[in-house]
């Protein structure tokens, strides 16, 4: 039997450059989609994949997220004496999803050693890690634990991006193996379009055998200066089958502004208790706007 997948480590140690003004003094991750933070979002997914240890990766300016995961007994007492029980439990319930830990990176060296200094939580288990920038609609993650799970090797989330799109992500050329499985043969980080060996587009789900760490303290800085993940997972390939996941919708860059509007408009429409009145103002929007 495979050891069971029950670790997370989530990065976000990041500047969010690709979100300003609001990342300057906010971190990325609190970027509300409706009433939750992306985070949120994250988090939740891992917990509904059957993840109950969460590390998160923080850097300086961000313990507003160590705050939002916490128990708010005040507020908890406030909410119930105004008769607000539904929302005192959701406030509640938000500090019991899941052990949430949190570690400083200290320098942003890059993907690979954010990643890099989760070894000592982790310990010699397999692990998935969530990048906060990729919110998920599907159950991606789901379907990564259920291929370690008949595999026991590695997984990375794997969607075709138009080719021209290819150069702003890590890039895998694979063999299909059946289902939504593929066998990687080959990872390249941000590749030009020329170069590239296919359009599979790495997206921030990874699911890891502990073997990850020894190849990321084997890697050199890679492009833009930094510790890459992608290249430590090819020298991994050398050594254990690297499987890929693939996929091919309800992915959301929250770090395009334009990805961020899809997510609230799909998010929302997804919600009950809004749904019918945001579907009247998209209607209203398309008529007055004539785009339709
Ligand atoms: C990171 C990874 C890249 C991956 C991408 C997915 O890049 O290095 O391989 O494709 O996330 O979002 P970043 O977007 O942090 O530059």
């Amino acid at each position: 039997m495979p050891s069971p997948v029950r670790k997370a480590v989530i990065p976000a140690a990041g500047l969010g450059t690709r979100f300003l003004p609001f990342s300057k003094a906010v971190p990325k991750e609190m970027l509300p989609v409706i009433d939750r933070p992306v985070i949120q979002y994250i988090i939740t997914e891992a917990v509904e994949a059957g993840i109950e240890d969460i590390l998160i990766i923080t850097s300086r300016h961000k313990k507003v997220m160590e705050d939002h995961f916490d128990r708010h007994a005040e507020l908890e007492a406030v909410l119930l004496a105004k008769g607000k029980a539904e929302e005192a439990e959701e406030i509640r319930a938000l500090g019991e999803l899941a052990d949430i830990h949190f570690v400083r990176q200290g320098e942003a060296l890059g993907l690979g050693h954010a990643i890099g200094t989760a070894r000592n939580h982790v310990g010699n288990e397999p692990f998935v890690v969530l990048l906060g920038d990729d919110v998920m609609m599907e159950p991606v993650l789901k379907g990564m634990i259920d291929s370690y799970a008949e595999h026991e090797s590695s997984v990375v989330a794997l969607m075709e991006v138009p080719e021209q799109e290819i150069s702003s992500y890590g890039c895998a050329a694979a063999e299909p193996v059946g289902g939504s499985l593929v066998k990687v043969t080959d990872l390249v980080e941000k590749p030009a379009v020329e170069v590239a060996p296919s359009n599979l587009a790495i997206m921030g789900r990874y699911l890891f055998t502990p073997s990850i760490f020894d190849e990321i303290d084997n890697t050199k800085p890679g492009v833009g200066g930094e510790i890459q993940i992608t290249d430590a997972m090819l020298s991994l390939l050398t050594s254990e089958p690297l499987y890929g996941y693939t996929f091919s919708k309800g992915r959301y860059d929250m770090g395009m502004k334009s990805d961020y509007l899809r997510a609230v408009v799909d998010f929302g429409l997804e919600r009950e208790d809004l749904a019918p009145a945001f579907r009247e103002i998209l209607v209203e929007a398309v008529k007055r706007e004539g785009l339709l």
